[in-house]
């Protein structure tokens, strides 16, 4: 949507908007919270604050060093603007790698010349009125993702520049995995025309329904308080968020839209500007017919609405958008995209599956050893009725009261098949240095004890893929396998199991392996020198093209996996891994120095860094706990460090590193904390 104004009016207003923004941030100098007044009420109301605040320290004007290469790779972003009637849109570009950079950690440019987006795209009009901005750099295909807000200025006839006022990485939650592949000799002027409307189409409306994904736009304005929407002279923050589900997670309604609010972070940017400034543009992927639908209007946040289907995963909390306007707009057909998987964090909002949310009363009907270190439990109804559903993969949240009184959850694989609905069976590993949970399991749980459990999760889903799949377990990591191999074989798909222990003692379910793979089970001790050794690289080598593979086990094990696959240019989308941790008998106490915190802290071989942030009640930001989302990445200022993550590349861990699982390589490290 273009307005007429002179290039000398507008080059005033952006100059006035500039100035005026740079006041702001001095008056919000003495308050050293990231977060304005919509979002504090919104944490507020939510009772997350503590949340949002520990989150919040992430929050930078400076783009973290190693995400700088990240941002020159990519082919997609997600922007967002706001039009001359002050209305929000999210708009997505696609381009060659390289048309969006950063500078330096302050600056972003952005290329014009190498995106293959379409011209018309109401992003180019409207950044000429507003300068404000909101940016999301995200690559579907690993669920990284780094938001950047800030204001744009063109440079010459191609380039512009944006100016970073907030940024940080965030966590990868709800994104469907998806590859992008961009043929970058596309002639994007000869693209169909943008149309627009305001009353949503049929085949629009469809679309809506059963997405899985889209991006969310959202602004507010930050001086006056009165402002009106057309009154550019207030300064704005602009903001572009990913929101995901399965299919259905939006709602459907003529031109009303309602969206489940899953839980998140706790710092509410989306809905904090929505508090303020009450207007949001989505955008909808349509994948299969390369368009985007773009909608705009205005937005509302509904606070404990009956959920009775645990649509919103126990939030209760929902926003509605009243679509005003819609936008229609062609994307290049050579922009290809291969869908690989739901997230595994995607909540399940049908009835059927609403009693999950329910504890479990189980019984332990059985007990075996296995080795002398697993155990295995088998757990009934206490009503001796039917359990919820599970599948290859899932495991169990159990929650323990251990003596202390204190209590604890601990999660555990489900090892029997999911055709069993009677009966579950954990198996579990007594940890040499156990916390609680596995030592109080193996000492206290007998036939005839109650636990109480949580329904079964699956993050470590199967999925259904045509060619072979290669299974490869680590010591305690067969459990999540041991329920793929029976699943794979009932449903007589091809498959083979590469299965890892120290020696033949130590393995557990050997016999069981061996009987369920019939002649696809290949078995390597480490410690026995006659024994065969697992050969990565020639086994991923001799895959054929469409083989995905699975690898549960230690961090060494993953890892392997993962650098061969980068090694051999294996697709990552097929690589699927979760990590039992690194056997905590070979951690070392060392110091940590915090330099922004002035102290010193000592890491026992037990707790990680984060661990004992926590207790000292020193707020530093996380969520995973298992090095994979990325969220507790911290810089590195002196000392080596052992990287035990899946989330930071090779060469950002010369310069981070994931505070809930790295650990010091000697007795002492220095961190930016
Ligand atoms: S909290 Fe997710 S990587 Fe550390």
């Amino acid at each position: 949507m273009l307005v007429s104004l002179t290039s000398l009016r507008r080059r005033a207003l952006i100059f006035q908007l500039n100035r005026r923004f740079k006041m702001n941030s001095l008056s919000l100098s003495a308050d050293t919270s990231p977060f304005h007044k919509g979002e504090k009420i919104v944490q507020s109301k939510a009772g997350e604050v503590e949340s949002g605040n520990r989150n919040g320290t992430v929050i930078s004007n400076q783009i973290i060093p190693g995400a700088i290469p990240f941002i020159a790779q990519q082919s997609m972003i997600v922007v967002s603007h706001i039009d001359p009637t002050g209305n929000v849109w999210a708009s997505v570009l696609f381009g060659k790698p390289g048309f969006i950079k950063a500078i330096n950690r302050s600056l972003i440019e952005l290329d014009s010349s190498i995106i293959v987006s379409h011209t018309d795209d109401s992003f180019w009009g409207n950044i000429d009125i507003n300068p404000t901005i909101g940016l999301l750099i995200i690559e579907l295909s690993t669920r990284r993702r780094l938001r950047i807000n800030g204001k744009i200025e063109k440079i010459d006839n191609y380039r512009y520049q944006i100016m970073v006022e907030q940024t940080y990485p965030n966590c990868p939650k709800y994104i469907q995995r998806r590859n992008l592949s961009l043929d970058t000799d596309n002639n994007r002027s000869l693209l169909p025309k943008v149309e627009s409307g305001n009353q949503l189409k049929p085949d629009q409306a469809q679309l809506i329904a059963n997405a899985d994904s889209f991006f969310v736009a959202s602004a507010c304005q930050l001086l006056e308080s009165n402002a009106s929407a057309t009154d550019f002279s207030s300064p704005f923050t602009a903001d572009a968020s990913h929101r995901g589900g399965f299919p259905g997670f939006v709602e459907v309604k003529g031109n009303r839209l309602r969206i489940p609010d899953y839980p998140g972070n706790s710092m509410f940017n989306t809905l904090g500007n929505i508090e303020m400034y009450p207007h949001a543009g989505l955008v909808f992927i349509d994948f299969d017919n390369s368009k985007l639908i773009q909608v705009s209007g205005s937005a509302k946040i509904l606070w404990d609405e009956e959920d009775l289907t645990n649509q919103s995963d126990g939030t209760q909390r929902f926003w509605e958008l009243y679509i005003e306007r819609w936008q229609e707009t062609p994307i290049p057909a050579s922009i290809s995209w291969q869908f690989f998987d739901y997230s595994p964090h995607n909540p399940r909002s049908n009835k059927a599956e609403s009693n999950n949310t329910e504890t479990l009363t189980l019984q332990v009907s059985k007990v075996v050893e296995e080795t002398k270190a697993i155990k295995t439990f088998t757990l009934v109804s206490n009503d001796h009725g039917i359990l919820p559903a599970i599948e290859a993969g899932s495991h169990l949240p159990i929650v323990l009261t251990l003596p202390s009184g204190k209590q604890i959850e601990r999660h555990y694989s489900i090892i029997s098949s999911s055709d069993e609905n009677r009966f579950y069976k954990i198996a579990v590993q007594k940890q040499s240095r156990s916390r609680g949970g596995s030592e109080f399991i193996h000492n206290q749980l007998v036939a005839g004890s109650l636990l109480s459990a949580k329904a079964p999760k699956n993050a470590f889903p199967l999925g259904n893929h045509s060619g072979c799949t290669l299974l490869v377990a680590g010591g305690i990591g067969i459990t999540p396998i041991l329920s793929m191999i029976q699943t794979l074989k009932s449903r007589n798909r091809p498959f083979e199991v590469h299965y890892v222990a120290k020696t033949q003692q130590d393995m557990a379910f050997y016999e069981k392996v061996k009987k369920i793979a019939q002649g696809r089970a290949y078995f390597y001790f480490s410690k026995e020198p006659s024994s065969p050794k697992l050969d990565v690289v020639a086994l991923m080598k001799s895959a054929t093209e469409n083989t995905h593979l699975y690898v549960c086990g230690p961090t060494k094990l993953i890892n392997a996996i993962r650098d061969t696959g980068n090694i051999l240019d294996w697709n990552p989308e097929k690589i699927h891994f979760e990590s039992f941790g690194t056997n905590n008998k070979d951690n070392k106490t060392f110091q940590v120095n915090l330099t922004k915190t002035n102290a010193v802290i000592t890491v026992k071989p037990q707790e990680s860094i984060l661990d004992v942030l926590i207790k000292k009640k020193i707020n530093v930001a996380y969520d995973c706990k298992r090095g994979e989302c990325g969220m507790c990445a911290v810089d590195i200022i002196k000392g080596d460090v052992e990287h035990r993550d899946f989330y930071l590349s090779k060469s950002e861990q010369n310069a981070q590193m994931c505070i809930c699982v790295s650990r010091a390589k000697d007795s002492k490290l220095v961190l930016a904390i």
